[in-house]
């Protein structure tokens, strides 16, 4: 996260905790510490050696720094600042251990010279290293962000008699790097200013101007000849609403704001940091290296233009409201989020599902609808609980589509070089859109040819920006690391796709009809699931003091079973297995005896039977299992007290039901166990490194 200020009087005690409250909003990426950098008391010196940076880092979770910074001592936390730059980063660590020296910011040298924050991985960090270390740079931290900061320092040195500017030097810097990075920089040499770049890992800027214009009036200025761009005119020189900033292809493009506006500039990973202080927002392209410096924000490419890439930066108007993202009258955000389940089914169907006519229309994908029927078969690829919607709706869509369809965990898709052809429908399904994995399998099909389709819930992220069509599932923000609601809404988004695809099939109408009608009640049927959550609070009192939990069902519940385990594993650090019933003799009945906790799904569909003899296994080796089932289901309802019943729905669908029960069982046994549900240990929501 950081935070300029242009011509707007700020004090540092209002700067610190503008840095630090972007950093408990992004907290969610990753948690196990934080820094930040403000300047010293000196900006306003002219030289350099007077000025000062001062560095916070600490352990632990945001608040700790929070702490730590209120702590220091020697701070003028009333003195005002007309322009100031602020850097902040709160850490997942992949290189290093989580502590002080480990977390950003990153530093050149002792005086805090130059400092950044990065998020992402930089893999030829060791040749850096020793390249530097060869010419006596000592570093301090285990981290590959530390040469970033030495290799500026380095050139910097290198370059000092030719009044090298900031761009150039972190253009410079970057060019050496491989990786993914997104990178923030501030330098005691260019006060006012601030450098981000990113590549692979995701950037947004938000820009607010202080004037009575707003920011839908943000002069635009150019630096080079615009005439050759097509999508400019003259017109656009000077006030132009809604704003738009073009970049050229080859050097410093466009700019933001002119001179002596008042302006802020937040920059973070994601917009749920900047949307409380403004909507105008401009996500950064790969390789571009956005400059802010006396007050004008310009953005530069840093590597010639990829065939394909847009060259056009806008600023946009996003549309989340900030109470979105926060708890309400919820414990915690996971919580909320299960309970929202009624609402973002809605949201994913909305405008889309016309419950009347019985028609759906996806207008992300309706231009390709032919091109896709046509395919030679489908490929779903995700990491986690997206994976898991594709399991959940793999046996709909090859029933809809009649197409034989893969699903695969993009790192093994990877792994195995899977061989992907012109003819392929790639489907890269992610709530952040922005998982690593599924990026590198997302151009890895692309390379190849095949069509890309996204199913992502975040507006704006690489996945969607990169994919060639595709459908936002429109859950709305998530928080807790756990997804929950995006899982619900994928599957629906998935089965949606299903629908379109087999519409022009008169044999599937009323397949089809039944489905869409099932969809109508679902909203209502999910709060009546919901009610279960005093029954599995029970169930989980009594489940809580165990270290094991099978979860096991086959047909349309064996994604269920799957995703229950996965909740159980992330939030409560018991072993739990999603077990294919059919694989039961198999190998995990050996498990089974009168002490193993097992949940069973057996919902009234084709594969029932199968279930009941699973069932009778289990209960012959002694198992006494929790079953989920159906709410009219008398048969079991008369053999078995401890169960969670669920309402009927269309075979096809009920695993949205079913989930339900598994994600509330997980979420009270954490809380009963007293982890943090929404940070569990050791993971984050959002995993930006391959
Ligand atoms: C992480 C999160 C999971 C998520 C997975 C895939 O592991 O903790 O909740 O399912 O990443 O993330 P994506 O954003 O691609 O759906």
């Amino acid at each position: 996260f950081g935070y300029l200020n242009y011509l707007v009087k700020r004090d540092r005690r209002f700067i610190a905790d503008i840095l630090i409250n972007g950093l408990h909003r992004l907290e969610y990426r990753g948690y196990d510490s934080s820094g930040i950098a403000f300047d010293g008391d000196s900006i306003n010196s002219n030289k350099s050696d007077e000025r000062t940076c001062i560095v916070v880092r600490q352990k632990g979770k945001v608040e700790e720094l929070e702490h730590a910074v209120k702590s220091l001592e020697n701070v003028d936390w009333n003195g005002e600042f007309s322009v100031h730059v602020g850097i902040a980063h709160t850490r997942w660590a992949t290189h290093g251990e989580p502590n002080a020296v480990n977390s950003h910011p990153q530093r050149s040298d002792e005086q805090n010279q130059f400092v950044c924050v990065h998020n992402g991985i930089i893999t030829n960090y060791k040749d850096i290293k020793q390249y530097l270390t060869n010419k006596g740079y000592k570093f301090e931290s285990e981290t590959d962000t530390e040469v970033v900061i030495k290799l500026v320092k380095y050139l910097y040195d290198k370059h000092k008699n030719e009044h090298i500017t900031f761009q150039k030097l972190i253009e410079m810097a970057c060019s050496q790097l491989e990786g993914a990075f997104a990178l923030l920089f501030k330098s005691i040499h260019y006060p006012g200013e601030l450098c981000a770049t990113r590549r692979g890992s995701p950037m947004v800027i938000g820009v607010k101007c202080a004037d009575q214009l707003g920011a839908n009036h943000i002069p635009v200025m150019f630096s080079k000849d615009i005439s050759t761009n097509p999508r400019m005119t003259k017109d656009l020189r000077g006030v132009f609403s809604p704003p738009l900033m073009i970049t050229d292809q080859t050097t410093a493009d466009l700019a933001v704001t002119g001179n002596n506006r008042s302006i802020e500039y937040f920059f973070a990973s994601d917009a749920s940091a900047i949307i409380e202080h403004t909507n105008q927002v401009i996500f950064m392209e790969d390789d571009d290296l956005a400059v802010v410096r006396n007050g004008a924000l310009t953005i530069h490419r840093t590597q010639h233009e990829v065939s394909g890439q847009s060259t056009i930066r806008e600023i946009i108007e996003l549309k989340i409201e900030l109470q979105e993202i926060m708890k309400g009258n919820y414990s915690y955000f996971m919580q909320k989020e299960i309970f929202e389940q009624p609402e973002s089914v809605v949201n994913t169907m909305r405008g889309r599902v016309n419950f009347n006519t019985k028609k759906v229309i996806l207008g992300g994908i309706k231009d390709y609808i032919s091109e896709i029927r046509r395919c030679r078969r489908l490929i779903l690829i995700a990491c986690g609980t997206s994976y898991h919607s594709a399991v959940a709706t793999r046996q709909l869509l090859e029933e809809l589509s009649e197409l034989p369809v893969m699903v695969e965990l993009a790192s093994d898709f990877l792994d195995r070089n899977t061989p992907v052809f012109r003819d392929d429908v790639c489907m890269f399904i992610s709530q952040s859109g922005e998982t690593a994995d599924t990026i590198l399998a997302l151009r890895y099909c692309k390379q190849r040819g095949a069509l890309i389709l996204g199913f992502t819930n975040t507006v704006g992220s690489s996945i969607s920006r990169e994919s060639h069509c595709g459908i936002h599932i429109n859950a709305g923000p998530e928080i807790g690391v756990a997804s929950t609601k995006a899982y619900t809404s994928q599957f629906l988004a998935l089965v949606l796709f299903g629908l379109v695809l087999s519409e022009d099939s008169i044999s599937k109408e009323s397949r089809r009809n039944d489905i869409i009608n099932g969809l109508q009640k679902l909203p209502e049927l999910i709060k009546q699931v919901l009610n279960c959550d005093k029954k599995v609070r029970e169930f989980a009192e009594e489940l809580y003091k165990q270290s094991s939990l099978l979860v096991m069902g086959r047909g349309f519940n064996f994604a269920t079973c799957l995703e229950g385990a996965l909740k159980v594993k992330e939030l409560t650090y018991m072993h739990s297995e999603g077990i294919l019933a059919g694989e039961l003799k198999h190998g995990p009945l050996a498990m089974v005896d009168d002490t193993m906790p097992i949940v069973m799904i057996i919902m009234d569909d084709p594969v029932k039977i199968k279930c009941m003899n699973a069932y009778s296994q289990v209960q012959a080796r002694g198992g006494q299992p929790i079953l989920i089932c159906n709410d009219d289901d008398e048969e079991l309802i008369k053999l078995e007290n401890r169960r969670i019943t669920v309402p009927r729905t269309v075979d096809c669908l009920q695993g949205i039901l079913c989930v339900v029960p598994m994600q509330l069982l997980s979420f009270h046994i954490a809380v009963l166990r007293g982890y943090d549900v929404d940070c569990p240990r050791n993971l984050a929501k959002s995993v930006t490194v391959a």
